[in-house]
């Protein structure tokens, strides 16, 4: 008999970054990150299996997928059509309610959405951990959308130690992310690209020899809720990770790998600039120019205030999401 499982997800952000691969096959990363669930965002994805399919049909957002897409999500299918000995192809829908590559990893929610519908349509019923190390093959960063709330990535040495686990559920700190949207375009390079060039920077060894401190000093900010602690070290973490970027071998054609417009610097600004006037908002940014803005829920009013003068002039706009639930199945019949 053959189910039909949909299953969501929210899209996560790091506060620690997961930047280079030591396993690009398997991505395992080279070092551990932490991340939140992003509430306002999710991607919903519907999976049946049919004897009668001759190959994965995958819908994304109401039509076709492209070729690339397909044959991404079609070598997920067949991890998970392994783990249950099974041939059958699959029907694949997935939406997106927020704009596909918008610096919001997209990659993240639908590989740990296919993960939990595609294996529960065929009938397993995975742990957290072996779901988490599933949607890892699929997107590395997508494993952190399998556990509720604040999540760490154990980078690990091998497939069974690369996981990721919940280090405080989504109600422990009520913290706002407003992503503020410059473009919706898709990404010049991808994250995927940015992974293989991250080790060809001089400065690649410096930031991983400072990760484990990083590591240990967000969390333990984010556990005890001490706002400037926590926020100052995801802000330079972040900024860590774009220098790794910035200073990457990308051969003749440019010096570096640039994610940020100017826009994205004029925000980083006005963040100091925010902080320095009293207002407690701390900055990161993912492999694009669109910048994530971290406050505790008593300050958002004040900030949204702030970014209701600034963002008509640099012609963005804002998704605010508070820290939110991992992957759940929707329905199942
Ligand atoms: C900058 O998980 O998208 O968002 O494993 O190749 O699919 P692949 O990469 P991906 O990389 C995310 C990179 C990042 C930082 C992060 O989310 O930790």
């Amino acid at each position: 008999m053959n189910r039909i499982v949909t299953a969501a997800a929210h899209p996560n952000l790091a506060v620690v970054k997961y930047w280079g691969k030591a396993d690009p096959r398997l991505n395992i990363p080279t070092n551990s990150s932490l991340s939140v669930n992003l509430g306002s965002a999710r991607t919903t994805t519907t999976v049946s299996f049919s004897p009668d399919l001759e190959q994965d049909v995958v819908r994304l957002n109401g039509a076709a997928a492209d070729d690339r897409t397909a044959e991404r999500v079609a070598r997920h299918l067949d991890r998970v059509r392994r783990l249950a000995g099974r041939t059958e192809r699959a029907l694949v829908d997935s939406t997106n309610d927020f704009p596909a590559a918008a610096g919001i990893a997209s990659s993240a929610s639908a590989f740990a959405a296919l993960s939990l519908a595609a294996s529960r349509a065929l009938g397993l019923r995975l742990s957290e951990r072996e779901l988490s190390i599933l949607a890892r093959q699929g997107s590395g960063s997508a494993c952190r959308s399998i556990p509720d709330g604040f999540v760490r990535w154990e980078a690990g040495q091998d497939d069974a130690s690369s996981y990721a686990y919940q280090v405080a559920p989504p109600e422990h700190w009520d913290l706002r992310i407003t992503t503020v949207i410059f473009s919706d375009q898709p990404k010049e390079v991808s994250s995927s690209d940015g992974h293989a060039l991250a080790q060809t920077s001089p400065f690649f060894g410096a930031r991983l020899a400072g990760l484990p401190r990083t590591l240990e000093t967000v969390q333990a900010a984010l556990l005890a809720r001490d706002f400037p602690r926590f926020g100052l070290a995801l802000e330079r973490e972040a900024v860590n990770m774009h220098a790794i970027a910035m200073t990457a071998d990308v051969g003749a054609a440019a010096s570096g790998l640039y994610y940020w417009q100017a826009t994205t610097m004029q925000l980083i600004q006005q963040v100091q600039a925010w902080r320095r006037a009293g207002l407690p908002v701390y900055f990161t940014i993912d492999a694009g120019p669109n910048v994530h803005l971290f406050c505790e829920a008593a300050q958002q009013a004040a900030l949204e205030a702030e970014l209701a003068r600034l963002l008509p002039d640099m012609r963005a706009r804002a998704i605010v999401s508070a820290p939110a639930r991992g992957a759940w199945v929707m329905s199942e019949a």
